[in-house]
């Protein structure tokens, strides 16, 4: 008997909601609705039942607060946690995300101590730090959500700049998901074509500059939350990465221990995903300017993974 895959979604907001509606539409799983009270992840669950003879997708979709209905989840994509007011940094949320992922982690590892953990909460890397810690699972099994996000946004802007398919793009973002990420130009393409033979450098940092702040700049326009298409899609490239043992080589959150000469610290790198979870890190060749982007950028994040454990 064919046996659907089942991730399990912790957090149904806005950004645990809309990962959902993808997966199921895309039928890549059965989808665990999870959040603090049952009825919103119920409804939620509920209306996507009821759009599945629509759209003609046969995923499962249910929402609880009792995390029983999560068990044996092959993906648990953890998202909750208070979202980013305008001027709020993503490292404000530090400590009252910290105690809810450690909790949230908690309860899902009890019930599926074989699946792969998404972290999605912020700031990203060192919550991605939390759950890892906290679940005690090997560090193939616990990767962060940003880079995905990240490199899309700076795909996104450059392809408006352009003029040219963002299917054309390709990118790499490295380091921690925050004011200190490394968009590498030198690794920036156009079908090929060495983006910096297309745009003069000033503007080029001035996108670079905008990607940085694409999540602030989306959390000032909404005013009561931040952002969730982008996010939840970059949620689901993972998850069909692993899915399917695609070996898909995407920037996530990883524990690097040793790697571009990084000791245990979760920052954003290339790595291949598949059904092992991270299978690889891969080491791409840096500039001296780009590997101390990136080292600078972990050392925030091990900055902040300090003040972490005082709440673990
Ligand atoms: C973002 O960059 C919320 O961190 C998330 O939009």
């Amino acid at each position: 008997m064919l046996k659907r895959n089942k991730v399990t979604i912790v957090g149904a907001g806005h950004v645990g909601a809309t990962a959902a509606q993808r997966l199921a539409e895309k039928e890549i799983a059965d989808v665990v609705l999870i959040d603090l009270d049952s009825d919103m992840p119920k409804g939620k669950a509920l209306d996507l039942s009821e759009t599945a003879p629509i759209y003609g997708y046969n995923s499962r979709v249910i929402g609880d607060a009792d995390y029983a209905a999560t068990t044996n989840s092959d993906i648990v994509v953890i998202t909750s946690g208070l979202p980013r007011k305008p001027g709020m940094s993503r490292d404000d949320l530090l400590r009252v995300n910290a105690k809810i992922v450690k909790e949230v982690t908690g309860k899902t590892v009890e019930k599926s101590p074989d699946a792969i953990l998404i972290v999605v909460s912020n700031p990203l890397d060192a919550m991605t730090y939390v759950a890892h810690k906290v679940s005690g699972f090997n560090k193939e099994r616990v990767i962060g959500m940003a880079g995905v996000l990240d490199a899309a946004r700076f795909s996104a802007f450059l392809s408006m700049e352009l003029n040219v398919s963002v299917e054309n793009i390709q990118t790499l973002v490295l380091g921690g998901h925050g004011d200190s990420m490394v968009p590498l130009t030198r690794y920036t393409t156009v079908s090929g074509v060495p983006i910096l033979e297309l745009i003069s450098k000033d503007r080029l940092e001035t996108i670079v500059q905008r990607t940085r702040d694409g999540g602030a700049e989306i959390v000032k326009l909404l005013k009561t939350g931040s952002a969730y298409y982008a996010p939840s899609a970059a949620i689901i490239e993972m998850i069909e990465a692993i899915l399917k043992d695609k070996k898909k080589i995407l920037p996530c959150s990883a524990l690097c221990k040793g790697e571009y000469k990084l000791e245990d610290v979760f920052v954003g790198v290339p790595v291949k995903l598949g059904n092992q979870g991270i299978e690889h890190i891969l080491e791409i060749n840096l500039t001296t300017e780009e590997a101390e982007g990136l080292l600078s950028s972990a050392k925030t994040v091990q900055g902040l993974c300090k003040v972490v454990d005082e709440v673990l």
